[in-house]
C-alpha cells in the first residue's frame, strides 16, 4: 500500500516539495492544503488554511493521511505537529515546544548563550526605553529584530543611530509588527557572506542537505529592503568541507543536543542561517522549516527519494541514511509581482510559463498565483520560482534566465543577478 500524504503550504517550497514528493514510487496520494494553481497540477489542494488546527486534523483523520509534511513556520509555531501526533499520525515537522527556536529569536538567543552557540553579542527588551538605552550605549551599526515572527520583515538593520532609534519606535511604540513585537532582540551588526545550513534532524541525528545560499535583498547587488528571498542556488562555494566540519560540529549537533536536553527535541528540518567572516562563522537565526527559495533548487538536486527521509526525521530513525545529490549546480531566480516587498497589484494573467517549463532541466515552481478559471494569475508578492539545473553556477544561471524570459505579465519584476557572489568566488 502507497503513503497518502497530505503537504500544508502554498508557496514555492511547498512547490517544489509538491513536486519532489510526486515522483517517489513509494506515494498513493497526495494531498496540499491550501497549496496554489502550481501545486494543483499534480496533487489534489483543498481550501484549509494550514493554522487552522481542527480542520487540518479532521481532514486527515477523514482521508486516512499516513504522513504530514508541514512546509510553513506558522502552522508549526501554532502547534499542528503536537495536534496531529496526539492523533498517531506520522508528522515531517517540529512540535510547537520546537519550533520556538524560530518563533521566538528570545528563545534562540538564551539558548545560544546557555551552550555556547556562536552567535552575534546581543540583549533582549521588553521595554523601549530600556532597548533605546542599550543602543545609544554600543552604538550603530546594529540591528534590531522581532523576537516573534514577521514574515521576513522584523529584523532591522540600522546602519546609523537614528534608524536604530526609528527602528525600536516602529517595532515597540508603534507596534508596526503587533505581539511579534513584545520581545525585541538588540544585537551586534555581522559583516560578511550569508550561508544557508539546512538538515533533517530527529530528535537526535542530523543528516545535512548540500549547501545553499540566497538573496534576501530586493534589489540588485543586494542593496534596498530585504523580502522573503529573491533568488537561491546549490551549491554554495563558500561552503568548503571544512567550514561543513565547522558548522556540524560547534552550531548543528550542539544545537540538537541542547533542544532535547531542554525537553524540546527538535524533528524536522532545522535550518542555520549563517554568517561567514574570513573562516569564522555565527548563527543569526535557526528556522524550523525549509528555506525558500533555497528548497526550489535543493529538490532538484536531490536524487534521493524525499519520501523515505520525511519519514526516518518522523520516526526517529535517521541514524546511518544518506542523500545522493546531482552534481550538478541548480539556481532559481524569484519573478515577483512590481513594487514587492511593498504594496503591488494581484490577479494579472501570466504568460509563458508553459515554454519555460517544457525547456530541458527547468522547473517553474509557483509561489503566489491562482487559477481564474483556465488562466493563471498572480496572487502574492513573490510569483514564480524559475529552477534550472546546468554545468557550474553559470550555465545554470543562464538557462535559469533563459526560462523566465518567456515568462510575463504586466509589472513582472526579478533581479538580474542571481549568483553573482557564487560566480565571483569561483573566478577568483
Ligand atoms: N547581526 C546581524 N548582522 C548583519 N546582518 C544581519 C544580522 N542579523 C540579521 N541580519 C540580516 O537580516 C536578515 C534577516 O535576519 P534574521 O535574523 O534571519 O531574521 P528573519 O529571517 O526572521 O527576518 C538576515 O538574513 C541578514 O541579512
Ligand atoms: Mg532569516
Amino acid at each position: 500500500m502507497g503513503k497518502r500524504i497530505l503537504l500544508v503550504g502554498g508557496g514555492g517550497r511547498e512547490h517544489a516539495l509538491a513536486w519532489k514528493i510526486k515522483q517517489s514510487p513509494l506515494l498513493e496520494k497526495l494531498y496540499c492544503a491550501p497549496g496554489n494553481a502550481g501545486i494543483a497540477k499534480i496533487a489534489q489542494c483543498v481550501p484549509i488554511d494550514g493554522e487552522d488546527l481542527p480542520a487540518i486534523k479532521a481532514f486527515v483523520l477523514e482521508n486516512n493521511i499516513d504522513l504530514v509534511a508541514i512546509g510553513p513556520e506558522g502552522p508549526l509555531v501554532a502547534g499542528l505537529a503536537d495536534v496531529l501526533r496526539q492523533e498517531g499520525i506520522a508528522v515531517f515537522g517540529p512540535s510547537k515546544a520546537a519550533a520556538e527556536i524560530e518563533g521566538s529569536k528570545t528563545f534562540m538567543k538564551g539558548l545560544f548563550a546557555k551552550y555556547n552557540i556562536p552567535t552575534a553579542k546581543y540583549k533582549s527588551f521588553t521595554n523601549a526605553d530600556d532597548a533605546i538605552a542599550y543602543i545609544k550605549k554600543e552604538g550603530a551599526p546594529i540591528v534590531v529584530k522581532t523576537s516573534g515572527l514577521a514574515a521576513g520583515k522584523g529584523a532591522i538593520v540600522c546602519q546609523t543611530l537614528d534608524e536604530a532609534l526609528h527602528a525600536v519606535k516602529r517595532v515597540m511604540v508603534d507596534r508596526e509588527f503587533g505581539s511579534a513585537g513584545d520581545s525585541v532582540v538588540v544585537e551586534e551588526f555581522l559583516a560578511g557572506e550569508e550561508l544557508s545550513f539546512i538538515a533533517f534532524v530527529d530528535g537526535k541525528n542530523v543528516l545535512p542537505l548540500a549547501g545553499s545560499q540566497d538573496h534576501k535583498a530586493v534589489g540588485e547587488g543586494d542593496t534596498g529592503p530585504n523580502t522573503g528571498g529573491m533568488g537561491a542556488y546549490s551549491p554554495a562555494p563558500i561552503l568548503t568541507d571544512q567550514l561543513h566540519e565547522q558548522v556540524i560540529k560547534q552550531v548543528m549537533i550542539p544545537t540538537v543536543e541542547a533542544m532535547a536536553a531542554e525537553g524540546r527535541p527538535f524533528k524536522g528540518v532545522l535550518y542555520a542561517g549563517l554568517m561567514i567572516n574570513n573562516g569564522e562563522m555565527k548563527v543569526l537565526e535557526f528556522n524550523a522549516r525549509f528555506g525558500d527559495p533555497e528548497t526550489q533548487p535543493l529538490l532538484m538536486r536531490m536524487k534521493s527519494d524525499l519520501v523515505p527521509l520525511m519519514e526516518a526525521s518522523a520516526t526517529g530513525s535517521l541514524a546511518g541514511v544518506s542523500i545522493e545529490w546531482d552534481s550538478r549546480t541548480a539556481l532559481c531566480v524569484v519573478q515577483a509581482a512590481g513594487g514587492y516587498p511593498g504594496s503591488y497589484k494581484k490577479g494579472l494573467p501570466i504568460t509563458g510559463i508553459d515554454a519555460a517549463d517544457a525547456l530541458a532541466d527547468v522547473a517553474v515552481f509557483h509561489a503566489g498565483t491562482k487559477l481564474d478559471g483556465d488562466q493563471v494569475v498572480t496572487a502574492g508578492g513573490r510569483v514564480l520560482g524559475v529552477t534550472a539545473l546546468g554545468d557550474g553556477i553559470k550555465e545554470a544561471q543562464q538557462r535559469a534566465y533563459e526560462a523566465v524570459d518567456k515568462i510575463n505579465w504586466d509589472s513582472c519584476y526579478c533581479r538580474r543577478d542571481i549568483g553573482y557572489r557564487a560566480i565571483t568566488r569561483i573566478e577568483k
